[in-house]
């Protein structure tokens, strides 16, 4: 089975915390082992929720060091990231079913001095991303639908990441794994075995009460 030879890193999703008391949950994940924070932007039409902005993220860059993982889940993001790059997203994440040109998308995101990150539906083959890895810092592979937190792993996606973990050793070049949704122990271990390196959740810390303990509880899981 093909692993990544990165360290596994830990990406709460903030989506499950209390948003009354964003940054003292914030610093809490930190404290507790967390690697990345991951903020989930969803826009109503890409997806049929709505969550947060630019405000959010920007408020966040001053109570953290850590990296800012942005998901952005909304239509047309090329609208949106040089905003979301101003308010200090390190990661921005565009998915690829929803910008038209995804190779100037990206480029303009690492333009704007952040990492560029392209996500895939459940659904979407790996295909649409074979010909812009070159422009890739990061791949997010969603293994549920995304719009909502606390959904049922979707097990067919295991097979995408080990397909796009064979692409990414052999084009060499540094580009992250990333895998979110119903990601808890059991699952988080099938994914780290198919080749991702970075581990989003959300229900599984922040729906915890204990954050030290779930987030060690996932660190065993993929040791
Ligand atoms: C879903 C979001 C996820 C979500 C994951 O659309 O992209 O980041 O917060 O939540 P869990 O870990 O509860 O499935
Ligand atoms: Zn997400």
């Amino acid at each position: 089975m093909p692993r990544s030879s990165k360290p596994i890193r830990i990406a709460p999703s903030i989506l499950a915390a209390d948003f009354a008391r964003l940054g003292e949950e914030v610093r809490s994940a930190e404290e507790s082992g967390a690697d990345w924070i991951h903020v989930d932007v969803m826009d109503g039409r890409f997806v049929p929720n709505i969550t947060v902005g630019t405000p959010i993220v920007a408020a966040l860059r001053k109570v953290t060091q850590s990296v800012l993982d942005v998901h952005l889940m909304i239509v047309e993001p090329e609208r949106y990231v040089e905003g979301f790059a101003a308010a200090g997203a390190d990661v921005i994440t565009v998915h690829a079913e929803a910008t038209t040109h995804l190779h100037r998308t990206l480029t303009q995101v690492r333009d704007l001095g952040a990492r560029a990150g392209v996500s895939l539906n459940p659904h979407t083959p790996e295909e649409a991303i074979r010909y812009v890895l070159d422009e890739t810092d990061l791949v997010l592979v969603m293994s549920v639908n995304p719009g909502f937190g606390g959904q049922t792993f979707i097990d067919a996606t295991t097979r995408k990441v080990e397909r796009i973990r064979e692409w990414i050793d052999a084009s060499g070049r540094d580009i992250d794994l990333e895998v979110d949704g119903g990601i808890k122990t059991g699952t988080a271990k099938r994914m780290v075995q198919a080749g991702a390196d970075v581990l989003v959740a959300g229900s599984a810390i922040f729906g915890q009460t204990d954050y030290r303990q779930a987030i060690q509880a996932l660190r065993e899981d993929v040791t």
